[in-house]
């Protein structure tokens, strides 16, 4: 048979196998270079492959494309599957970024995030004394942005794909209706936000059951799949207006939001140029704003590129450091410069300004921690989920489609649109509800990423694509909040300089830091003990924390077949043939 799907069991050995490595390299690791002396692929595909965070959504891409349908077909596809099958963060309620590289080497971008309503102010996140009320911009009816996902879905459909629309969506349709069976991390997940669906939500949402979810439960969402028939038949109209708009906007009313049908009427996805950048002559392309992912994936790529990781070793305490201290000043800037274009000018290719970079970095010491409260943003000549998903699609013909959508925080605002069946976004936290507040990934942000009535909020999604030699080479992006760009780069630079095939680049425990907090978050055996010991000493702090992101990704071998990286954090699968 063709079809094949990465069995849970194998991602399950990797995880085995990522765990057990670094408590063996830990043994004999040092300062110096570690290697990783394994080379294990994943999944391996001929032509085509869906990576996806959901086995089925995987399968229903691979199947379009089976079916004769090309990558931007299988990206509508997926999409609505997942919305379906992966509600924590797959959407049609939520919003996202498509990064795309065509079989003939053309790339562009398609931004379909969310917006802010027109009723949205400054400061509508604000008590009367300035403070920031909490869960007013992350659980509740306010914290909702307009959502793109459907128009973005329509958009990319009209312009490139092959395959008649209906067809696209019917799959999904027909998983709603027949019902998924939970995974034990899908009813832990259903479970967690069990209180919140009901706190959140005037009438009982189906997400929540009479007793908790268990493994092997069947979850329908008919409501959901009548939407979708909507959207079906109608496009764009079936969501943004008529019946599904009537809903939306009557669950705004119940739960005092203020998303009205104009702000849907409204809403419009843009084509935009992706940011391009090199790395020792690997071509990286990747979102450009409202993201801070493609701007900050180049500006970290080009800090580091002096400096010779490979030499320094995975794991190794030179390596964590230079790519910490890269990234420390990375979001500094991010929280200063970046917002939507549209409202702010945002000064590209000043961030991406070689010499800016490695002057930024020439205050780095290798033999101490720079603390963050001395670093600001840099002076410019003039001056800019964690719950959110990431698939990507190569097809037979070569076209490549990097995609993350998100929802926000885990099942986004928990709101359910009663009466149709789909989650909305809790997306307002991705503003800066006020100057130096931190939001929920713990981000700071000013005046460019302040909220204006039909403004896009900053987003750290970093849908990518590396060219080798004007060939394709990987398409890569993972969710995870603030941590997505690193976990980017870190996925990048496993495979760049370490030599690791896709999925253990995937699979390798990560770290990160983002500026403030002024630490090194990791994730355990991301960074051996005598390792930390030598950071903590010269003045670094390290915080453990849970695993993180997940990415998924394909790289293009010599032979010219597919290898998945499917991330063993979550039930991520891949599909090929
Ligand atoms: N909501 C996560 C992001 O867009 O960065």
């Amino acid at each position: 048979m063709n079809l094949q799907v990465t069995a849970v069991s194998r991602i399950k050995l990797w995880l085995l196998f990522i765990t057990l490595l670094p408590a063996f390299l830990s043994g004999c690791a040092t300062n110096s270079a570690t290697a990783v002396t394994e080379n294990p692929r994943g999944y391996i595909a001929d032509k085509a492959m869906v990576v996806s965070a959901h086995p089925e959504a995987s399968r229903v891409g691979m199947e379009i494309m089976r079916k004769g349908g090309n990558a931007y077909d299988a990206t509508v596809a997926t999409q609505f599957a997942l919305a379906v099958v992966f509600p924590v963060a797959g959407n049609i309620g939520g919003g996202g970024f498509t990064v795309f590289r065509s079989a003939s080497g053309e790339t562009g971008t398609l931004d379909y995030r969310e917006i802010a309503p027109l009723a949205s102010s400054e400061t509508m996140y604000q008590d009367s004394a300035g403070n920031v009320v909490n869960g007013l911009n992350t659980d509740s009816h306010l914290a909702i942005g307009v959502p793109g996902t459907v128009d973005g879905m329509v958009k990319l459909h009209q312009k490139l794909g092959k395959l008649p629309w209906a067809g696209l969506v019917q799959p999904a349709i027909d998983l709603a209706r027949n019902g998924v069976v939970l995974t034990q991390k899908e009813a832990e997940g259903l479970n967690r936000s069990r209180e919140a669906f009901i706190r959140n939500n005037k009438h009982k949402p189906y997400l929540v059951n009479e007793q908790t979810w268990q493994a092997g439960d069947t979850l329908r969402h008919e409501n959901l799949a009548h939407t979708l028939e909507r959207v079906r038949d109608r496009g764009r109209e079936g969501f943004y207006a008529g019946e599904t708009a009537d809903l939306l906007v009557n669950e705004m009313k119940r739960g005092g939001g203020i998303i009205s049908k104009q702000d849907l009427a409204d809403y419009a996805s843009v084509w935009r140029k992706p940011l391009e950048g090199d790395y020792k002559g690997y071509k990286v392309i990747s979102m450009s704003p409202p993201s801070s992912g493609g701007i900050a994936l180049l500006e970290l790529l080009e800090m580091v590129q002096p400096y010779n990781l490979r030499e320094y070793g995975w794991q190794s305490a030179g390596e964590v450091q230079v790519m910490t201290e890269a990234e420390r000043r990375v979001y500094a800037d991010r929280a200063t410069y970046l917002g939507d274009p549209g409202f702010v000018d945002v000064p590209v290719n000043e961030l991406l300004d070689r010499e800016y970079l490695q002057e930024r970095m020439s205050t780095m010491d290798m033999a101490q921690a720079t603390p963050s409260a001395s670093i600001k943003a840099g002076e410019l000549p003039v001056y800019e989920s964690d719950q959110t998903t990431h698939f990507s699609i190569v097809d037979p013909a070569g076209n490549a489609v990097s995609t993350t959508t998100t929802l926000n925080g885990a099942y986004g605002s928990k709101v359910v649109v009663e009466g149709a069946g789909f989650l909305l976004n809790n997306e307002m936290d991705d503003f800066s509800a006020k100057p130096g507040v931190p939001n929920m990934f713990g981000l700071v942000g000013g005046k460019a990423n302040a909220i204006a009535p039909g403004k896009r909020m900053l987003s750290s999604m970093t849908p990518t694509i590396l060219e080798k030699e004007g060939k394709l080479f990987m398409v890569v992006g993972t969710p995870g909040g603030s941590t997505i760009i690193t976990s980017v780069f870190q996925a990048i630079v496993n495979v760049l300089e370490h030599d690791m095939t896709m999925q253990q680049a995937v699979a390798a425990p990560r770290f990160h830091h983002q500026w403030f907090p002024d630490e090194i978050q990791h994730e355990p055996d991301a960074i051996p003990t005598d390792v930390r010991a030598t950071l903590e000493r010269k003045g670094y702090n390290l915080e453990q924390r849970n695993p993180y992101g997940r990415i998924n990704a394909i790289l293009v071998l010599p032979n010219g077949k597919l290898e998945a990286g499917a991330d063993p954090r979550g039930d991520d699968a891949a599909a090929g043939f």
